[in-house]
């Protein structure tokens, strides 16, 4: 018989696409106004408080920093009421602060939730990442290829000259010498300003967004949020830290990471079943931004479980 303390996940994912939803319905006040911080600080505002009211016993193990860092959702907070089971909690309260306040195409309010120790406590750093979407042979691409010959792997494999394969990018300097070896295949590139959650979801429904694949460097949190989205959705994705200085390698280590050169695939980043929820905050290519009418607000939600690869799209409305 099951116990009030197990991972219920059909049970917590409604709860979780409400933390989503008000993370966003309370940044969308934001958009356009020119203030990261202040979009950034009502998400987490309306994600802690709706966190709170969930029965679970709750720990930020993906948050906003560090604790002398973050005012609220750092790392190792307890969030929940305390009764219910213990759960990993991942997020990112407003993940693409500065496409809000630039109102911006792919601003998305990300939470992910999975049983105690289920998630890759990732530090404040950078991560190498590659993904794909569902439907190729494990290991089809890989890190340790050069750019071109993920490209041309990836063409093989789905049957089309590379000319037909889309990779998304971040548009950093960093990025440049990638770009240019992605560009010598023929390939074309989607570039982002921000957002890589939402940039590897795009490789999961390749159909409807027209990217195949995504690579290049960005948060190593965010990378733990997007693995957690392609166990729900199916895919791959590859992460590898990045250490600027002995700071962040010392961070690796307090986080319980000996291995600082270690390629963590999509199972090692999140090792159990997950339930994960994302909401728009502006208009974008997986989901559509906060609407408002006169009187009404309304939201789209990405619901998933990964126990069984359900994904839905739910669309709430509320009176104002
Ligand atoms: P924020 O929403 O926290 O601003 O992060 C946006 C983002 O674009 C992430 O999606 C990405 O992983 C990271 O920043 C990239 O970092 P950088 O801007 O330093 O290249």
């Amino acid at each position: 018989m099951s116990k009030a303390t197990d991972f219920h996940d059909r049970l917590l994912s409604l709860g979780l696409a409400r933390v989503s939803e008000a993370a966003a319905l309370a940044s969308a006040g934001l958009i356009g106004r020119g203030d990261e911080k202040a979009a950034d600080q009502a998400a987490v505002n309306a994600m802690r408080e709706q966190l709170n009211l969930l029965d679970i016993a709750g720990v930020v193990v993906i948050g906003e920093g560090e604790r002398d860092e973050a005012p609220m959702l750092y790392i190792g907070e307890e969030v929940g009421s305390g009764e219910g089971p213990g759960v990993d909690i991942a997020l990112d309260p407003l993940e693409g602060t500065t496409l809000t306040a630039k109102d911006m195409p792919n601003a998305l309010t990300v939470i992910s939730m999975g049983p105690r120790g289920s998630m890759l406590h990732a530090p404040d750093v950078y991560m190498e990442k590659l993904a794909i979407g569902p439907g190729y042979p494990q290991d089809v691409v890989t890190l340790d290829m050069p750019p071109a010959e993920r490209v041309t792997a990836l063409a093989a494999a789905k049957g089309c000259p590379p000319e037909d394969i889309t990779v998304c990018i971040l548009e950093r300097p960093r990025h440049e010498e990638m770009i240019a070896a992605v560009r010598s295949t023929g390939a074309a590139i989607r570039l982002i300003t921000d957002g890589d959650v939402a940039g590897v979801i795009h490789c999961a429904e390749a159909e409807k967004t027209g990217i195949d694949m995504y690579m290049g460097s960005g948060g190593a949190p965010e990378g733990v949020l997007a693995a957690s989205a392609l166990k729900c959705m199916g895919g791959q994705i590859y992460g590898r830290l990045l250490f600027r200085n002995d700071d962040e390698k010392g961070r690796a280590k307090r986080a319980g990471i000996t291995d600082l050169d270690r390629v963590y695939a999509r199972d090692d980043m999140v090792t159990r079943d997950v339930i994960f929820a994302a909401t728009g905050v502006t208009d974008g290519s997986i989901l559509t931004g906060v609407k408002r009418g006169p009187g009404w607000v309304e939201t789209e939600t990405l619901l998933m479980r990964s126990a069984t690869g359900s994904v839905r799209r739910m669309r709430y409305r509320s009176q104002v």
